[in-house]
């Protein structure tokens, strides 16, 4: 089985300064028994190149060059240092109106230049209550993950919509339920879908990390505020490394 991984999506935070942030972080793990990934803005990746942790983008185009003003490609990423790329994060679903097609397309491009694609899919709050999670998961799932993902080129981030940055969490058994899903579909569809990392996403603390990591098919977290200081993700990676 491939290592547990702890993942930082910096979101739209960080300036230079921040990163005395990391190198308190890399302190306190230069020998992490998980792996560990920071998502900084793509401003500070090149910064970032030369630290123990894996860097990775948070989206890129589609394409590999060419008139897409302000967009990076992700040979671009790659360049400049990063080894991974989150696609499909719901706040570019939303923000940016990406479909499952444009995810998928992203996460190609992902794996021709080299990266790890972190594909993001989840539910949002009308979903869930409407009782459809399963069914937007397998429609994400099928749509947004290319059929040449494999266990090395592909992480799933589970991250119920309504629970990004809300605070809010879902029981231990609703994460189960899902993760026990997608890891069902991930067998059934691909050879290597028994080791495919999945990763629960929204409003992971260091206070709820143990618990979220002790449920079935939780092979780490994708966390957002709680990684922006070292003292709030530090928690994260130690309770990730006693799971
Ligand atoms: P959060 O964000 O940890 O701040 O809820 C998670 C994410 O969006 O990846």
């Amino acid at each position: 089985m491939p290592r547990k991984l702890a993942a930082g999506n910096w979101k739209m935070n960080g300036l230079r300064a921040s990163l005395a942030e990391l190198k308190t972080l890399e302190e306190r793990h230069d020998d992490a028994s998980v792996d560990i990934l920071i998502c900084p803005p793509a401003t500070l990746i090149s910064a970032c190149k030369d630290m123990l942790f894996d860097i990775g983008g948070q989206d890129c185009h589609s394409a590999t060059s060419g008139a897409h003003t302000g967009d990076l490609s992700a040979q671009m990423l790659a360049d400049a240092g990063a080894s991974h790329v989150l696609t499909g994060h719901s706040e570019r679903r939303t923000d940016h109106g990406e479909d499952n097609a444009t995810v998928a397309a992203k996460s190609r491009a992902a794996y021709a230049a080299d990266l790890m694609a972190v594909i993001c899919i989840g539910e949002t709050l009308e979903e869930r209550e409407s009782g459809s999670t399963l069914s937007v998961i397998d429609t994400q799932l099928a749509g947004s993950v290319p059929d040449a993902a494999t266990a090395q080129n592909t992480v799933i981030a589970y991250e119920p919509v309504w629970a990004i940055g809300t605070g809010k969490v879902p029981t231990l058994d609703q994460i189960g339920e899902v993760h026990a899903h997608i890891r069902a579909r991930l067998t059934d569809r691909f050879t290597d879908g028994a080791e495919m990392r999945i990763l629960y996403g929204g409003s992971v603390k260091g206070s709820n990390a143990a618990d979220i990591f002790g449920v079935p098919h939780v092979d780490g977290a994708l966390v957002g505020g709680a990684s922006l200081k070292a003292d709030d993700f530090s928690p994260i990676i130690t309770a990730l490394e006693k799971a």
